[in-house]
């Protein structure tokens, strides 16, 4: 049955502080719901046609006010009557954006102590899952609480203070939400590097953000494999020592003694006295830890991303906005119910989907998550089903690699546990696929959930274009309208606008609170790569198409970055791996799809005249590039060429790598009148693996 449902019009204002947000799914949706739609979803209704757009056009024209009033849903220690003020336009003056500038406030106390004082002390903050089934555990808001002050005691007693940045290395497990709670307590800023990074990324993150102290764990498993994390962080310390960039203070949290190990391993991790993180909780026992109020403009945190010109960078998030805008953006999008609510972003928290939807976004509403330290396949395909299940999840947030990777799996994989408390599904990290997107909205959600994908990056902070379950019709590929607040346009090859209907380049007219700052240590680059391209704009780096209705599609990155599995990777940073190897001259990457990856590396290289390929090199190949950056970052193709095709000035012609590692041999392969030596095309043809 279809329901129509009206909102009572009330002023924004005082929407803002009634009890059901006026934003809620359960006052928005009024689009029609899939055919045997029941009500399951969604608990309240009100009566009434949907208002997201008019509440959308209330945003943006009153951004200011807007965002001040969700900002007051929070605690502020004192406010200084500022809201959003910033400058996009280089040509004008230095690029900043600003919210409520000169207030004071802290990220950790609204997340722990607001939830505290209001009566949730009890309310269970995680239900952390294991990587093997039946390792489990829960925390409430005090005891996360507790233990924050403790992590906040030990890194004072590091000597960090407000401002010193901390590089937190740690698996999903409780101590990491901790530990970035802990850094937001005393006003230091921390830097998740993610837990599949290697010792080369990881020093070369640590070496950038100028890390005072590192925080790591002995080991962890993932699925059966055995990651020595306190090895690798040993082996970056050490790289850092010899760039003259020593850590002062390593810690190291005994993690693998409180887990039921999966395989077995010899490997004991070496934890000297003093970075025993044990040792350390007694020695600072009687430190004093309290919450440092900061200002509004403090960072509160350094997130790095992959750069098209290989070095990554490091996204700078501050306090103020961010928190309102990741706020609000978890309280709309995944209308969240402080008292009815499991939720589980399934994102690791090295990303920022982890840091804004599985950490920040969810505390600051009270919320109850999961937190799950291990993988989708493991032991077998049901095991994110069986989690949803046994903790009753309402709201999960996904990806469509996750999905495409269960889809291939028989349905009782997933139609054996019970998913009748999940009512809305939330994807994100790559275009969402039809295949993807029909699987999850009939098998998992059986016709019954809100399948939200949500668009937007590391730089962006939160959501920039949601499929709103209330504004969107419940179909594949219905594309995204923007998110409150966000005005995106679209530009033509000459920086114009494109009007209506049509495709180009994806930018942002105006800011948000939560959007970046800046990079750290470079606030040239940053200029560069967002505002330089098109003045007056944030480049997003994206391309989209947009329809009739407002309805944004994107389609990728228009820059030399790829998306492997929803994380973004520079084509620059493996081709520099690569030809690292002395038996290169060169190297080029592109991506090309995969089924389930969305998209993987494909590489080509070049060799010295009378040189060949050998299973050798390319296998030394490989190995350089999984201990350069990662092992997401290693192709799946390396494909020896006797020569790359260029233009006569130099510049490689991707576009014609692409079509080749496609397989296109009849595709359209564009203007070739400007390459050097066209006879190079014949010659990739003929070198492409059979197998490729
Ligand atoms: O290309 C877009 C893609 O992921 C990029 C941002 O990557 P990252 O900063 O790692 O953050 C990922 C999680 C927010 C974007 O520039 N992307 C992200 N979400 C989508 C997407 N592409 C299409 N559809 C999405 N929903």
């Amino acid at each position: 049955m279809l329901r129509c449902l009206r909102v009572a019009p009330l002023s924004l204002r005082a929407n803002l502080h009634s009890s059901v947000h006026p934003w809620s799914a359960a006052a928005q949706r009024a689009v029609a719901p899939p055919e045997d739609f029941n009500d399951r979803a969604f608990k309240e209704y009100f009566p009434g046609p949907c208002n997201y757009r008019q509440q959308y056009n209330e945003s943006v024209h009153n951004g200011d006010e807007f965002w001040t009033n969700v900002a007051n849903e929070l605690h502020f220690r004192r406010r200084s009557g500022k809201g959003l003020e910033y400058n996009f336009d280089h040509r004008k003056g230095e690029v900043f954006v600003k919210f409520m500038d000169g207030s004071i406030t802290n990220v950790a106390y609204n997340c722990l102590e607001k939830n505290i004082i209001s009566g949730m002390g009890n309310k269970v903050a995680y239900k952390w899952e294991g990587n093997v089934k039946g390792d489990a555990c829960e925390i409430t808001y005090s005891e996360l609480r507790d233990k924050v002050v403790e992590f906040a005691r030990v890194l004072k007693s590091r000597g960090v203070k407000k401002g010193d940045v901390v590089a937190l290395y740690l698996p999903m497990i409780i101590d990491l939400p901790v530990a970035m709670l802990a850094c937001a307590r005393i006003g230091a800023i921390h830097s998740v590097v993610f837990a599949g990074f290697s010792s080369n990324a990881l020093a070369e993150r640590v070496k950038q953000a100028g890390a005072k102290v590192l925080v790591t764990c002995d080991g962890f498993y993932r699925a059966e494999k055995y990651i020595p994390m306190k090895q690798i962080a040993d082996d970056a310390v050490k790289v850092c020592e010899d760039a003259k960039h020593p850590v002062e203070s390593v810690l190291c949290l005994e993690h693998l003694k409180t887990v039921t190990r999966p395989s077995h391993t010899t490997d004991k991790a070496l934890i000297r006295d003093e970075e025993n993180f044990e040792f350390a909780v007694n020695d600072a026992k009687d430190v004093f830890a309290p919450v440092e109020w900061v200002q509004a403009e403090d960072p509160l945190f350094i997130l790095y991303t992959s750069g098209s010109t290989g070095a990554p960078k490091g996204v700078v998030h501050t306090t103020a906005g961010y928190m309102t805008t990741a706020y609000y953006s978890q309280k709309v999008t995944f209308d969240a119910q402080a008292n009815n609510d499991v939720y589980w972003c399934m994102a690791d928290c090295g990303w920022i989907t982890g840091h804004t939807y599985g950490v920040y976004g969810p505390l600051l509403n009270g919320m109850t998550s999961v937190l799950f330290e291990g993988v989708p396949s493991y032991p077998d395909y049901s095991r994110t089903w069986e989690i949803v299940g046994k903790h009753k999840v309402s709201k999960l947030y996904t990806s469509p690699t996750a999905v495409r990777s269960m889809m291939a799996h028989p349905e009782e994989m997933v139609t054996n546990y019970d998913r009748s408390q999940l009512n809305i599904i939330g994807t994100v990290g790559e275009p969402m696929n039809p295949c993807a997107w029909k699987w999850l909205h009939e098998v998992v959600g059986e016709r019954s959930c809100a399948i939200v994908d949500t668009y937007w990056q590391t730089e962006t902070g939160t959501h920039l274009l949601t499929a709103h379950h209330s504004a969107v019709p419940q179909e594949s590929s219905c594309g995204n309208l923007p998110f409150h607040g966000i005005v995106p346009a679209l530009l033509d090859e000459n920086g114009k606008k494109v009007k209506g209907p049509g495709s180009g380049t994806l930018v942002i007219e105006k800011a948000w609170p939560g959007m970046m700052r800046t990079l750290w240590g470079d606030y040239e680059r940053f200029v560069n790569t967002y505002f330089a391209p098109f003045p007056g704009y944030y480049f997003t780096g994206d391309g989209a198409k947009r329809d009739a209705e407002n309805h944004y599609w994107v389609t990728g990155r228009v820059d030399d970055l790829m998306n492997v599995s929803g994380h973004l990777l520079s084509t620059a940073e493996i081709e520099s791996a690569l030809a690292a190897n002395p038996n290169i001259v060169e190297a080029a990457v592109v991506a090309t799809p995969h089924d389930v990856k969305g998209q993987v590396p494909y590489a080509f290289i070049t060799m010295p005249e009378g040189q060949v390929m050998t299973p050798e090199i390319e296998k030394e190949m490989r190995a350089t590039v999984r201990q350069r950056i990662g092992a997401i970052a290693v192709p799946d193709v390396i494909q020896f060429t006797p020569g790359l095709p260029k233009t006569r000035s130099g510049k490689i012609v991707r576009r014609i790598l692409r079509k080749v590692a496609e397989g296109e041999r009849n595709a359209d392969l564009g203007d070739i009148t400007t390459l050097a030596d066209d006879t190079v095309i014949a010659e990739l043809w003929s070198h492409r693996p059979e197998n490729a």
